[in-house]
This record gives C-alpha cells, structure tokens and sequence, in this order.
C-alpha cells in the first residue's frame, strides 16, 4: 500500500486550479443511464471514486471514452441492471444507479452499501420514497431488488432527513415518472443543484431548484437528449486547500472555482482572522499573526459542511485558545482524532462534540488515514507539525482529491508518495 512522507514546516506559494467536484460527478454518470444520446461531460475530476462508477457502468453494459478530463458515455446498449456487491461495496454512492435504472428499466437489482467508517449510512429513506412512486422493493440476499414495471409514478415525497444522494437519486428516478413529483425536505447542495440544472436543460420540468422544495415533472419514460457540459468545481477540494494554507500560514490562490459554494468555510476561516479576497472564480487568502479559536456545527448546506470538518478540526490545533466542533450528521466522523493526538494536539471528543486546545506543537509521527476527508486532515497537521510524517493507507485520499501531492509539491510542500 501507498503512503505519504511529509517534511514538517512547510511553508506554501503560488496558486492550483481545483478540480471538478466529486460528488457533482457521480450522480451525473448515474444521470447518463436516462440518455438516449451520447453523454460528453467536462471537468471530472481524476479520482478512483469516478473510475469505479464508470466501472459499474460498464459492467451495466454502458460504453465510454476518457480524454484527459473528459468522458463520453453511451449508455442506449445497456441490458443489465445489476450493480453488483463486488463494485457497490467500495463505493456506497453507487446507490445512485438505483433510481436511473429503475425508472428506465422497471427492475434492478442493487447491492446493499454495507455501512463505512464514518457512520452506518442506511438508504431507507432512498427506498421508502421509491416505494411511494410505486416500486416494489424486497432486500434480499444482500441485494435490493426493485420492480416497477409499468415504471414509477410521481408522488409527494417527504425526506424525514435531508440526504444528499437520496434526492438526486429520487430526482433522477420522477426524471422518467409519469406524473408530477414533489420532493420536500430536498437536499440544497451545489451538487444536486447542478443536477437538476442539467436535467431541466435536458427537457426535464423541474422547479425549486436550489430550494427545500423541488417539483418534477416526469416524461413518461422518454429518454432525454444532454448536451455536453462541465462539472462544478469541488468545494471541498477547494477548502481543503484553503485550510492547508492556513494551517501552514501561508498565503495561497485557488483558481476555478466558484466562490458562492464556499460561503460558510469562508465566514469560519474569516473568523478567525484570516483575509480572505475573492472573486466569482478565484479566492485568494492570506495568513495572520493570531489563529482565533473558533466554534463550529456542521450541517447541510448553505451552513458548514460535514466534509470540512477534518479539515477544520486540524486548523484548530493551531487556534489561540479553545475551539469546539460538533459534528451533526453523522455518527462516527471524528476518527482523526486519535491520529492528530499522535502528532501532540490536544483534544477532548465528549459525544459529538470536540474541544480543541491550541495552539500546541505538533510532532512528526506515523499515522494511519481512516476516511477520505480524515486523511486530509492528516496531511494538513502533517505539514504544520516539526519533522516527519508518514500518512498510511492513502487509498482513502485517492478516492476524492486529485493529484494531492503533486499540486501541494508545486506549492512548495516536501511530500512524497512511497511504498510500504
Ligand atoms: C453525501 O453522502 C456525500 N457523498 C458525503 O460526502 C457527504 O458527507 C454527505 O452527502 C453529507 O453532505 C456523496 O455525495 C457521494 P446523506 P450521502 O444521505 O448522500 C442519514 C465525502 O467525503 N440518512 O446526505 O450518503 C445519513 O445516515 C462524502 O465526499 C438516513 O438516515 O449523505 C446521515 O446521517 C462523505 N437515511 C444523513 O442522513 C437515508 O436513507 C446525511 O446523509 C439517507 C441518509
């Protein structure tokens, strides 16, 4: 396996472009199965989690090419629709293929995400709603095994939580219902914003978007024609970077993205004390003297995001005074934790809240990623602390940041990427 070496005392320059979203990205593959043309789509990031996706794909019967940053998908030779646990256990998102090949075909069979480290991450609400559009849903063998054979029908649908991939996946699947869908309680990020865009863009009525509210209106099972377009830029890539400048005070420009996403890790880092300077597609921020402690929730979107939270929580360590983050949404994301006390910081998890001492010194040492954003985390502190670090089991952070180390070694970072 794969590990990162990090000289401590880094000091960052310059500026990187950020890379296209993630979490954009997957449910708008998953999109591609409601197509009746070819997909070209810009701007996917060069991650492993867009790579198993296309992968399911392909397994489905799809075809693709890849161009640099591109990808063209056909997806009108599909015949199965069976994700299979093989591909659906190292990635839970593939549970976005499940309302695009349900409302196309009337039957699927999907593999159960198993839980993750971060939290057990159950989909009944996914399932409860595709049930009230008219889908007959058995779990069995490890496989959800879904039927709607004269296809879903709209209905009104109430998300008891908001869930990110529960509403686009049920967007997806009132894309080809027949009737009126409406979805309260909707998931408001970026991500699923630009998934309905593409969609109304596509033919699909839909109304609300960006709002708790979202209406479709279904084509009776038509296939819709997408033109090519780009994926947003990743905001959390984006943070995370913006946090590595932080924590290694230095000043840093972040190029491509879109400023509007970042309004809350913007307000947090502002308060405290850093200066930030933005436009609508680049944000430039600069260190300061004292890092004020500071206080944070995590909840859904426009407020503070829970994929920031590592990142944050490393910061902290360097805050003058005492800073708390209490993580709402899920149950088990503080596993970094333990890992940043091996470099020395001092913290405190009572529940799902931490307390953050600083600033204390950090101290090179071996540690261990646990999750994709925790790894983060890791390579942050790693970089504000003395001496050597050595980040293991990194696959976590290939999964969702591109070319890591080569964008922070042209930053100026001594990071390496090594073989155990
Ligand atoms: C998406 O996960 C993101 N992943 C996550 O990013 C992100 O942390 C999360 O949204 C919250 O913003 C992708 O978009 C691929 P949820 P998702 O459904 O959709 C509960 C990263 O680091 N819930 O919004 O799986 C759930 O347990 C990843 O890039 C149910 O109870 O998250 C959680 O407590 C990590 N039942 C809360 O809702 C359900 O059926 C929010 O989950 C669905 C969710």
């Amino acid at each position: 396996m794969d590990y990162l070496k990090i000289q401590g005392d880094t000091s960052l320059e310059g500026s990187i472009t950020i890379a296209g979203a993630k979490n954009a990205a997957l449910p708008l593959i998953a999109m591609t199965l409601l197509a009746k043309n070819s997909v070209t789509i810009n701007n996917i990031p060069d991650v492993v989690d867009i790579k198993t996706l296309l992968k399911l794909l392909h397994n489905l019967g799809a075809t693709f090419t890849m161009d640099d940053n591109s990808v063209k998908i056909n997806t009108t030779d599909v015949t199965h629709t069976m994700a299979t646990y093989d591909i659906v256990k190292t990635m839970r998102a593939s549970i976005l293929v499940l309302g695009p090949l349900l409302t196309r075909f009337g039957h699927c069979e999907v593999s159960l995400p198993g839980g993750c480290a971060i939290g057990q991450r159950p989909i009944d609400l996914h399932l409860k709603a595709l049930e009230q559009m008219g889908a007959s849903i058995t779990i069995y063998g490890g496989y959800i095994r879904a039927e709607a054979p004269n296809g879903l029908k709209g209905a009104h649908i109430l998300f008891d939580k908001i869930t990110v991939t529960g509403t686009a996946n049920i967007v997806m699947a009132a894309a080809l219902a027949h009737g009126k869908t409406v979805i309260t309680n909707a998931a408001r990020e970026p991500e699923v914003v630009q998934l309905c865009e593409v969609l109304r863009e596509s033919g699909v009525g839909i109304e609300g978007i960006g709002t708790s509210e979202l209406v479709v209106f279904g084509t009776d099972r038509r296939l819709i024609e997408i033109e090519p377009f780009s994926v947003i830029p990743d905001r959390i890539e984006a943070g995370t970077y913006l946090c590595a400048a932080a924590i290694t005070r230095s000043p840093l420009t972040l190029k491509n993205i879109r400023t509007d996403h970042l309004e809350a890790v913007c307000g947090k880092l502002s308060e405290m004390g850093f200066k930030i300077q933005r436009d609508t597609t680049t944000i430039s921020i600069t260190p300061t003297e004292t890092i004020k402690a500071v206080d944070i929730v995590t909840q859904e979107y426009p407020a503070f995001p829970t994929d920031m939270q590592a990142q944050f929580l490393a910061l902290a360590t360097q805050a003058d005074g005492t800073s708390t983050i209490e993580e709402r949404l899920f149950e088990n994301r503080f596993m970094h934790i333990s890992e940043l006390q091996r470099l020395g910081a001092e913290i405190k998890l009572n529940g799902h809240i931490a307390t953050i001492k600083g600033p204390t010194k950090l101290f090179g040492a071996d540690v261990m990623a646990t999750d994709l954003r925790a790894s983060s985390a890791l390579v942050l502190a790693a970089m504000a602390a003395e001496g050597e670090t050595n980040v293991h089991r990194i696959y976590h952070l290939d999964r969702g940041y591109e070319k890591l180390e080569q964008k922070l070694q042209s930053l100026g970072a001594e990071i390496e990427r090594l073989r155990e």
